[in-house]
């Protein structure tokens, strides 16, 4: 029943394409011509067929490119969700973006300066946007998009347990969820219940500190394109401009906002490809010895989901979805929610062999890109990570090449 969406090279923004070669999108072509083995921007299995509907004008917004005439600016980062989640896998450090002005767990103080987020683009005559003085700040990079919906039945609980279970880890893991207050207006999930001083357990973005994917997509249009919504009706230039006129909100109407949400929460989740190969499994077994699987979870547990492909379900993300103190080298001095700056929350490995493909052959991984290849990604690991990584560099080679060969099967 699902249809199928086929991956054509470096179309939906030219500049993009011309900038990095050969970058992909997912586009809409025709039903069954997704190949999973290269892409991950179907949908799940068994919606119905209004679902399938839902689906496919989300797919058409979210990569649709905005301009002034449809609300774009004035400050963004980019005109399309696409330009940023090209074929819904890892992002380029073309579209990396730069927030600003929060150190601990008080909150951000530069909202009223452009915080929290840096509008590197702006339209023609408008000043562009500089980071106030002695805002501390940070880059993030598009993470995977897929799967999302799934992450987001995963029930609070769920999380709260994988949490607890870490207070004896010898290796030091801890990791905690990101409890943050939620905007009123933002729908609550099904089971999710505010803890005594009103903060909810958040889950979405690097930092785990966005609570739902109505939040992260509101928040989305508004920071990444200036574009307002329902759910964030000012745009924030006009913390900036005082002056300037209200944006005719909202610059995305209701449905086509509801229509990529229900995208984002009905991606498919990435397969894994080879996992009966032997090295494959060695690499598997090597990866839960060594600790990493503590964090990087291999199963998850959805609970009810008002969508019912997504309603308990057992899916393989490899993250606990809690924030771990990861040491100095990924300290930037800048934090969300109640998250420290050294903490991140585990990045989901799904989809993680797939990201070359859409990103020209290279790969850039960890919060900011900084990381060109899986090696040294797990180098960079410090602080609650610091044990399993020094064991990975104990391994022998042949060893460390059948993790690796594992993390390219997600
Ligand atoms: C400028 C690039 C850019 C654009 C444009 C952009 N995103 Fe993102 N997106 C990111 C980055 C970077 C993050 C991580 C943000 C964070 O850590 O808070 C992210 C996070 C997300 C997440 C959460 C993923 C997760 O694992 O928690 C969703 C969902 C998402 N974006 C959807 C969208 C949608 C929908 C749009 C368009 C309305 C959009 N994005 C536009 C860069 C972008
Ligand atoms: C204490 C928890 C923890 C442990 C243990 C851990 N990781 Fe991670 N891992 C993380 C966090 C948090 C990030 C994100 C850091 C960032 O974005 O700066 C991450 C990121 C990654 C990434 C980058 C993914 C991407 O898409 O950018 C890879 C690859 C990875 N880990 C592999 C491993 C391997 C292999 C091991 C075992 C040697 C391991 N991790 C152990 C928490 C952990």
């Amino acid at each position: 029943m699902s249809k199928r969406y086929l991956i054509i090279s470096g179309l939906f923004v030219l500049t993009l394409a011309i900038t990095i070669g050969s970058v992909s999108s997912c586009k809409k072509l025709m039903p069954d011509m997704i190949d999973p083995n290269f892409g991950v921007c179907g949908p799940v299995d068994d919606l119905t067929n209004s679902q399938t509907i839902l689906f496919s004008r989300g797919n058409d917004q979210f990569f649709a490119i905005r301009d002034a005439a449809t609300g774009l600016g004035p400050y963004f980062v980019s005109n399309s969700c696409g330009g940023c989640h090209s074929s819904d896998n890892r992002g380029h450090p073309f579209t990396i973006l730069t927030r600003f002005g929060q150190t601990d767990s008080t909150g951000n103080k530069f909202l009223g300066q452009g915080g929290p987020q840096l509008g590197s683009s702006n339209l023609p005559g408008y000043t562009p946007e500089q980071i106030p003085a002695g805002a501390a700040s940070s880059k993030f990079i598009a993470p995977i998009t897929a799967g999302l919906g799934f992450l987001e039945a995963v029930p609070d609980t769920e999380i709260i347990n994988m949490a607890r279970r870490n207070a004896n880890n010898p290796d030091g893991v801890r990791g905690h969820p990101n409890y943050s207050a939620v905007p009123s207006n933002i729908p609550p999930l099904y089971g999710s219940v505010p803890r005594a001083d009103g903060k909810y357990i958040c889950r979405f973005g690097r930092k785990a500190s966005t609570y739902s994917l109505v939040q992260q997509v509101a928040a989305a249009y508004n920071h990444d394109m200036g574009i307002t919504s329902d759910y964030m009706p000012i745009n924030p230039y006009n913390y900036l401009d005082q002056t300037a006129p209200p944006a005719s909100s909202p610059e995305v109407n209701n449905d086509d906002f509801n229509s990529v949400v229900f995208y984002v929460t009905c991606l498919q989740t990435p397969n894994q490809r080879n996992a009966d190969d032997p090295t494959v499994k060695r690499g598997n077994a090597l990866f839960v010895q060594i600790g990493c699987e503590t964090c990087h979870k291999q199963t998850l547990k959805t609970g009810y989901s008002p969508i019912a492909a997504l309603s308990n379900q057992t899916i393989s993300p490899f993250t606990d979805l809690l924030v771990h103190d990861m040491g100095q080298a990924l300290d930037d001095g800048y934090t969300e929610g109640d998250a420290k700056t050294s903490e991140w929350r585990t990045t989901p490995l799904w989809g993680l062999g797939l990201a070359r493909n859409v990103q020209g052959g290279n790969i850039y991984l960890m919060h900011d890109g900084r990381a060109h290849s899986i090696q040294e990604a797990i180098k960079l690991h410090g602080g609650e990570a610091a044990a399993s990584s020094a064991r990975f560099s104990k391994l022998s080679t042949q060893e460390q090449n059948a993790v690796i060969t594992f993390l390219n099967s997600l």
